[in-house]
Order: structure tokens, then C-alpha cells, then sequence
């Protein structure tokens, strides 16, 4: 029988990446992160599609070399076609589409959300592998996003809740920068927050209905708290960092759990994964396993390669659509935003 090779193109932000799957086990997932952004504090669009044009060959050669693939034994190539930064997702897209058409093999167009979801699925081939069973809930969790999503197939995925405002990476990343550390804050927090205590102060916890979050409110609490305290003490942030960061993460982190354990009571589900950048934090993650423990879930934590953007998700999205034959026309464009249903 033949066997199903997919070539998945990652673009959307400021991650260049390229992964090969054969029959859903992935056999290299390269990925090259763009470091011109670090000293704007934050992705710059135009820079992010110059880097992504100067990337996409070497990228995808190096996953063809790593998974000892030639391009001819290619079954379709899957692309992010979005949500994301149009000028970035052009670059995947139109590389995308020129290898298809040249190989003669069909395209598959990604969501980029969809298959944050579905990097649950990505086998490395080792025998303890952990999928989550459908229908499952999933606490989306990114720079762009913060959203639990109701996974009832691999095509059938409903938004229940989302940020009204900033995404929790956001938070995370905006109260890094005002306490000075680099950008992306997310992960200088996690680091920091293992040495501080988490109830040092107390910040707002937003008041949305139903599923929802809010995090603008939790960024303007730690904003007044810093500028009243540095009115008290010039050096308030370098001799309470640790702390900072801990009751930062924490508070974050409960925001996070509270309507996600809502909605697994309200729906009756027991399978619970996270996905998406945030998803690397470690208090989140012992939270996820806190809540297995206490509440009888199954839950479902990615390693932390398949965390943040990475085309090993869009290409084992593209193995599943490939089963279905789920392909799509040269013609289609790519999108920067999405509808609840994806
Ligand atoms: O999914 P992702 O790679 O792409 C975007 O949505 O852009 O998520 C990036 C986000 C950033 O906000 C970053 O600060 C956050 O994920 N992040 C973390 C950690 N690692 C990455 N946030 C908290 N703790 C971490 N360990």
C-alpha cells in the first residue's frame, strides 16, 4: 500500500517551519524562529515576511533531509492559510502552492487554530503516546488567543469561550515588559516565578459570563499596583521580581482553570487538553495535572515542541483532511482572522 507523506508549511507569525509526516508519524519538524524582533519588543509584520522568504527554502530542504524524503514521494503539502499576519502567511502559502502544482500533488489549506488542537495527534512513534478521545475539551491558550473550544471531530470544533480583550500570552508579555524583562515575557516569568510567592499581592480577577475571559483588567491591576508601589519604593520591581512574576502566573493560571472547570461541569466532559504557546507555562501545566488528580479528568499536555507554533501540527491537520481528501483549489487566498467555528 502506499504510504502517506505530507509536507506541512508553517508561516503565520514570526516561526518559519517545515514537517514531514508519514502515515501520521512525524519524521522531522524543523523550525526556524526569527530573532530580528527581540529588540522591538514584539513581532514587526514586514520584518517577519522578509525572514520568512529568506527561510522557507532552507527550512523545508532541511525537513526533506532530516525525514530522508525526497520531494518526489510527496502525497500533498498542507499550509497555515490562517488566522495570522497576512504578509507572513503569503510567503507559506505562495511557496506552498508553487512546490504543489510543480510536484503535481494536491494542496491543503490549514487552520492555524484548528491545528494547535490537533498537534495532540502528532505521533513520534514511541509507544506511550496519549490521544485525547473525542468529543474533549481544549483550553487554547497563545499569544493571539485564549479560547476553549469544544472538539467534537477532527472537522467539527466549537469556540465556547474567548478573551474579550488581551490574550493570556499577552498578559503575560505585557506585564513582562513593564517590569523591564525581554520580550517574549511569557517564558522569563515562568522562570522567575519558580523562586517568588504566588499570594505576595493580589491582583483583580475579571467578572465575564459564561466561558469567556478577560485579561485588560488584570494588566491594568498589576500596572496601578507597580506605580504605587514604586511611588513608596524606587526599586520596588528588582527587589520583589520573583514575587511579581509568581502572583502574576498564579492569578493568570486561576483566571485560565476556573472557566475551563465551568465548562467541564456544564458539558459533562472529562477529557481536557491545552494547546498553544502558553501551554509550555509550567504552573498552567501542573494545574492541567492538579486538576486530573482532584477532578477525575483525563488530561492531555503537549510536549513542549509541539507548544508554539510548529508545522508538525499543519502537517498532521493535513493528514487528517488527507483521508478525506479534503484538498483545496491554487485559488485560495489566505485569511487573517477566523469565525467561532473552525
Ligand atoms: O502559540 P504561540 O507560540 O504564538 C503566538 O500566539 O504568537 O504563543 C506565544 C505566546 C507568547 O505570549 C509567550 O510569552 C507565551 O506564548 N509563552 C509562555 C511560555 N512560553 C511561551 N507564557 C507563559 N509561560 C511560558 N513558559
Amino acid at each position: 500500500m502506499n504510504k502517506t507523506i505530507i509536507l506541512g508549511i508553517e508561516s503565520s507569525c514570526d516561526d518559519t517551519s517545515a514537517s514531514v509526516i508519514r502515515d501520521g508519524i512525524m519524521l522531522s519538524n524543523v523550525i526556524a524562529s526569527q530573532a530580528v524582533h527581540a529588540s522591538f519588543g514584539g513581532v514587526v509584520p514586514e520584518l517577519a515576511s522578509r525572514a520568512h522568504q529568506l527561510n522557507i527554502i532552507p527550512v523545508v530542504h532541511e525537513a526533506l533531509k532530516r525525514a530522508g524524503i525526497d520531494k518526489s514521494e510527496l502525497s500533498a503539502i498542507a499550509f497555515t492559510r490562517g488566522p495570522g499576519l497576512l504578509g507572513s502567511l503569503l510567503v507559506g502559502t505562495s511557496f506552498a502552492k508553487g512546490l504543489a502544482q510543480s510536484l503535481n500533488i494536491p494542496l491543503i489549506d490549514v487552520n492555524h487554530l484548528q491545528a494547535h488542537v490537533l498537534a495532540h495527534f502528532i505521533s513520534e512513534g514511541k509507544p506511550d503516546e496519549h490521544r485525547p478521545e473525542f468529543p474533549f475539551l481544549c483550553l487554547l491558550v497563545s499569544g493571539g488567543n485564549s479560547q476553549i473550544v469544544l472538539v467534537k471531530a477532527y472537522d467539527n470544533m466549537e469556540v465556547i469561550g474567548q478573551t474579550i480583550d488581551d490574550a493570556a500570552g499577552e498578559a503575560f508579555d505585557k506585564c513582562a515588559k513593564v517590569m523591564g524583562l525581554p520580550y517574549p515575557g511569557g517564558p522569563h516569568i515562568d522562570r522567575l516565578a519558580k523562586q517568588g510567592n504566588p499570594k505576595a499581592f493580589t491582583l483583580n480577577k475579571p467578572h465575564i459570563p459564561g466561558y469567556n475571559y478577560s485579561f485588560s483588567g488584570l494588566k491594568t491591576s498589576f500596572l496601578y499596583l507597580l506605580r504605587d508601589k514604586i511611588k513608596e519604593n524606587p526599586n520596588f520591581v528588582e527587589e520583589n521580581l520573583n514575587d511579581l512574576c509568581a502572583t502574576i502566573q498564579a492569578t493568570v493560571v486561576e483566571i485560565l482553570m476556573d472557566k475551563l472547570r465551568k465548562a467541564a461541569v456544564d458539558l459533562n466532559i472529562r477529557h481536557i487538553a491545552v494547546a498553544g504557546g502558553v501551554s509550555a507555562n509550567s504552573a498552567l501545566r501542573q494545574s492541567f495535572l492538579d486538576h486530573g488528580l482532584k477532578y477525575g479528568w483525563e488530561v492531555y499536555i503537549p510536549p513542549f515542541a509541539f507548544t508554539t507554533d510548529n508545522a508538525a501540527m499543519i502537517a498532521i491537520t493535513g493528514n487528517f483532511k488527507y483521508q478525506h481528501a479534503d484538498f483545496c483549489s491554487i485559488d485560495q487566498v489566505p485569511y487573517a482572522r477566523v469565525s467561532n467555528q473552525f
